[in-house]
């Protein structure tokens, strides 16, 4: 596997405060790398620096095998799809044209082609095709969630940055953004660093978690071996929970995490 993102001795500090310091991390090329950690200890910095919406003050990072401080950020950014929790749609434009946008950008000429990919995105992400006159505040959340999440990947990135993007929606709409997203990862082999502060959503989705406490890694693990081998304190008390409504014998917790039945029992 080659490498996606890598993380080398990375430093970030705010005023006063060291947020990030020493982290090394490697995500290797197609995995789904889901991000948990207590609230504040630095699971946005860490997304935000990918695409360089934050500038670290030490160390460097590689965005498929280059420094992302030696290239220019549209064309990082053109590579990097990035959603957030709640609308960050462009309130004065319709579903079409919010998703178009990039592509657009992109390919001015080909209009066809921008077209066609705002038909398929939208079907992958199940929007209906006579929302696509519509305007952001005539949509639900989990809509608005939905054009949100096709608009990041309209322009086909490598790499998707999802920060808690589906916080803001009901349980099953949850629950169908995540089955949706997941097979969207599975069709398009896409990268994807995926921060949530849910540990159920973390074990479902990822092919790897990354469990952080104030700045630092506690743990960089695939699901299964985080719910068996909880390398600190910290991490076993994440998982002590999903641990509890997984009954399972040992080697069938991996299938347990995987197939969400610990998200679904709690
Ligand atoms: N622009 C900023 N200015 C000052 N402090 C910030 C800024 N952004 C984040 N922080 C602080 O950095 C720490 C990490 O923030 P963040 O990465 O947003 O955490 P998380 O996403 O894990 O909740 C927090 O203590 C937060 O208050
Ligand atoms: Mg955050």
């Amino acid at each position: 596997m080659s490498k996606a993102i890598e993380f080398k001795q990375i430093k970030k500090v705010y005023g006063e405060k060291t947020v990030i310091e020493g982290f090394d991390l490697t995500v290797e090329r197609g995995e789904f790398v889901t991000v948990i950690g207590s609230s504040g200890c630095g699971k946005t910095t860490v997304l935000k620096m990918v695409n360089g919406l934050v500038i670290p003050d030490g160390g460097s990072i590689f965005v498929e095998g280059r420094d992302i401080s030696e290239m220019d950020m549209i064309s990082l950014r053109r590579n990097i799809g990035y959603a957030i929790q709640g609308s960050v749609l462009f309130p004065h434009m319709t579903v079409e044209e919010n998703i178009s946008y990039v592509p657009d950008l992109l390919n001015k000429k080909d209009k066809e082609r921008t077209k066609k990919a705002v038909e398929k995105w939208m079907g992958i992400v199940g929007l209906e095709e006579d929302m696509r006159e519509r305007y952001p505040s005539e949509l639900s959340g989990g809509q608005q969630q939905r054009v949100g999440i096709a608009r990041a990947l309209a322009a086909s990135p490598d790499i998707l940055l999802m920060d808690e993007p589906f916080g803001a929606v009901d349980e099953i709409t949850r629950g169908q953004l995540q089955t949706e997203l997941r097979q969207i990862y599975e069709k398009t082999g896409i990268t994807v660093m995926f921060v949530t502060h849910d540990i159920s959503e973390a074990l479902k989705l990822g092919t790897k978690v990354l469990v952080m406490d104030r700045g630092k890694i506690e743990q960089y693990a695939a699901p299964e071996d985080l719910l068996k081998a909880p390398s600190t304190e910290f991490v076993s008390r994440l998982v002590e929970k999903e641990r509890r409504v997984c009954t399972l014998p040992d080697e069938q917790l991996a299938d347990c995490g995987h197939s969400g039945a610990a998200g679904h029992l709690l």
